[in-house]
């Protein structure tokens, strides 16, 4: 099941912190991001009530900007991430979006997969953009 995480809601989103522990954000950084950026959009995908799952993204003007997709390592390779890729992408054409973007590590072949699957092509190499690592950024064209 997927649910919007807001400011009204995120003491109720159960087990959201063990997601957030790995996935960067402490929650007054998450209740932070939230209240001061209204375009951030934030996703859980709950398994038995459990959060297992999550996608961040951004709208800027006629854009979506993916930020962030996580799934906890033991539900891996069971559909989340897709289920999390097809709502997002659902959403936009709801918003009337024109294209969707991301930055991916040039190592991370299971997320390059998972994102050509969905129809994200390679763009531009950005060197050293993760410091140890290249950054590509990859777009889904939406019109
Ligand atoms: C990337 C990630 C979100 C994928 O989540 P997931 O729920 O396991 O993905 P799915 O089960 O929906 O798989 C979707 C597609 O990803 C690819 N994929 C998933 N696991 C894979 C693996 N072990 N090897 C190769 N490709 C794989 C496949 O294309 C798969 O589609 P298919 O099942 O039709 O072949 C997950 O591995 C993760 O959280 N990784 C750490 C965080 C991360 O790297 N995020 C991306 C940052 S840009």
């Amino acid at each position: 099941m997927i649910n919007q995480v807001t400011i009204d809601n995120i003491d109720g989103v159960k087990e959201l912190q063990s997601i957030f522990n790995v996935v960067f954000k402490q929650k007054d950084e998450l209740m932070r991001t939230l209240t001061a950026n209204p375009y951030v959009k934030m996703y859980t995908y709950s398994v038995n009530e459990k959060v297992v799952g999550f996608i961040e993204y951004s709208r800027i003007y006629d854009r979506y900007e993916l930020d962030n997709i996580y799934v906890l390592e033991e539900y891996r390779n069971k559909g989340i991430a897709s289920c999390l890729i097809s709502f997002m992408i659902e959403m936009a054409q709801k918003d009337n979006i024109k294209n969707i973007t991301l930055e991916v590590r040039i190592d991370n072949n299971i997320a390059l997969t998972l994102y050509e699957k969905y129809g994200f092509v390679k763009k531009a190499i950005r060197h050293n953009y993760y410091g140890d690592c290249d950054g590509i950024l990859m777009e889904k064209e939406m019109m």
